[in-house]
């Protein structure tokens, strides 16, 4: 007869991280302290359907077992014993996974049926449910939680060697043409860092001016030594440096960082720079929100303090920034009114929240400011120096401006005595500030998916092009029409 054994447990890890570990038929002698040494017979893939694991016990025993079954969509996978010194004959066991409600935890079912010699029946039982099962459990817990992981969703690479990684590289500052795609390398992770395959990319005004050379200390080039712009991706964790306990292999992330480097497939970057993503929210949404949407709760929450009946001007009111700043403050009951620069996107940016739209190309706004509310309390500014003079005059006495970007060219030197004719507070921020510490990057990000899980934020349109497309995607940046965010797709 038949015997049977059923297990299950509940594992304190997203599905993505208990399955990057069990998908791998060969990883078993990592986390599983039965387990003495595993290899895979004849160099097969550890994931192929049908390749054969041959392992040792630690109390001696032979066992040679062939996977018969693997589905990512399913997370389940089915194995057989082929040859083994324990008596178990015709064992057959599955794993499946399944995702728990709240998302980060992962219910794990083990079952196996086999027969045993006649009067050993419960013995093996109990030592497949026990030592095989629970005791397998409780190491994949304490593996997980050690951030061991990395070595084993690791064993398809050379330990430590390099991957294949497409750049769009920048020899020299210019115009959009001087971004090159080119075959270059990701860096195995070191103490702390992470290893990313991008599968998004997202796009930010900052890429211009650094591919224009306006911040050469954030990114140096030459022609010896070429930059790669890119602050922010989403993608899947490949493999995690020492140290790195809170990210393993097959985590979806996102990352925002103050050095560039993201035009990319596959990146190497600190791991507190990184914050995993549910599963509401995909890849290419990440990319086009994480940086855009961080910044957007920094100038609503910390800086522009707003709240109902803050005058909120809002200038790229359908851009990147300005669509989800808008829906951010109105739906605090700030009043807001947006600039944009055609009728297309003044539709777009009242249907997120952008109450009065001002269509202008030539950055005269000031009357119509001051006409319409009396003042801006608050400007939330990323064109400066085209905008600079109606900027002061559109500010209502003690306004707060926030000088966050320059789209129409540097901003010259501002003087006290300009603000102290209106009482007026500058401010001049850098998003990398205001998500300095993993801590804090991860309760920004969680508050930016919340509202747009909660309806606060709608997913603005997202405008896409391949990674080797990047020149396109900035002419269509700095052509003023595109609408929402930009993303590059690895
Ligand atoms: N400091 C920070 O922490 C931080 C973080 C993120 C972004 N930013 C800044 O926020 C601003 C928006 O960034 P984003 O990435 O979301 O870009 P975006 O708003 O999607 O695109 C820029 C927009 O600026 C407007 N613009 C006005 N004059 C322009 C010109 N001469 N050339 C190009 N565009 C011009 C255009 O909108 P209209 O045609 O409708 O005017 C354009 O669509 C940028 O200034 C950026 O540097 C700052």
């Amino acid at each position: 007869m038949l015997q049977k054994v059923v297990r299950s447990t509940v594992i304190d890890a997203p599905i993505e991280r208990v399955w990057a570990v069990l998908r791998d038929f060969n990883s078993h002698d990592q986390w599983h302290a039965v387990v003495d040494r595993s290899r895979i017979e004849g160099g097969l893939a550890s994931d192929q359907v049908g390749c054969v694991r041959s392992f040792t016990l630690k109390d001696g025993n032979r066992i040679r077992e062939q996977l018969l079954a693997l589905s990512d969509t399913e997370y389940r996978s089915t194995y057989t014993i082929v040859e083994a010194t324990v008596p178990l004959q015709r064992y057959v066991a599955t794993v499946t996974l399944k995702r728990v409600t709240d998302g980060d935890r992962t219910f794990w079912h083990w079952e196996s049926t086999f027969a045993t010699p006649p009067g050993r029946e419960r013995e093996l039982r109990d030592m497949v449910a026990t030592d095989v099962y629970e005791a397998g459990f409780e190491n994949l817990r304490r593996h997980l939680h050690a951030g061991g992981a990395g070595r084993a969703a690791r064993s398809d690479l050379a330990a430590g060697a390099p991957m294949p990684s497409r750049q769009v590289r920048l020899h020299a500052y210019g115009g959009p043409e001087q971004l090159e795609p080119a075959n270059g390398e990701a860096p195995p992770p070191r103490p702390g860092e992470v290893r990313i395959r991008q599968s998004a990319i997202g796009v930010n005004f900052i890429d211009v001016y650094l591919r224009r050379g306006w911040v050469p200390q954030m990114l140096p080039v030459s022609a010896t030594a070429p930059g790669i712009l890119g602050m922010e991706a989403a993608g899947t964790v490949v493999d995690a440096g020492e140290g790195v306990g809170s990210l393993l292999p097959g985590d979806r992330v996102a990352y925002l960082g103050p050095t560039p480097g993201a035009y990319c497939s596959v990146r190497t970057v600190p791991a507190d720079q990184v914050v995993r993503l549910p599963s509401s929210i995909d890849d290419e949404t990440a990319a086009a929100l994480l940086l855009k949407g961080i910044t957007a709760d920094y100038l609503v929450r910390d800086l522009g303090r707003v709240r109902a009946g803050t005058r909120l001007l809002v200038h790229a009111a359908a851009g990147g920034v300005g669509l989800l700043v808008c829906a951010w403050a109105r739906r605090l009951g700030a009043t807001v009114i947006g600039t944009v620069s055609s009728e297309e996107k003044a539709r777009i940016a009242r249907d997120h929240g952008c109450e009065h739209v001002i269509v202008t190309r030539d950055y005269r706004f000031a009357d119509a400011v001051q006409r319409g509310l009396g003042g801006a309390d608050v400007i939330v500014d990323g064109l400066g120096e085209a905008a600079r003079e109606e900027n002061h005059a559109a500010l209502a006495p003690c306004g707060h401006w926030i000088s966050l970007g320059q789209a129409s060219g540097p901003l010259q030197p501002i003087s006290p005595d300009w603000l102290l004719a209106k009482s007026i507070t500058f401010s001049r921020p850098v998003v990398f500030h205001y998500a300095a510490t993993a801590a804090v990057l991860r309760e920004r990000a969680q508050r930016v998916w919340e509202a747009l899980s909660d309806g606060t934020l709608k997913r603005p349109p997202v405008e896409r092009f391949a990674l080797d497309a990047a020149a396109q995607a900035h002419a269509r940046l700095e052509s003023r029409a595109s609408i929402g965010a930009l993303v590059l797709i690895a």
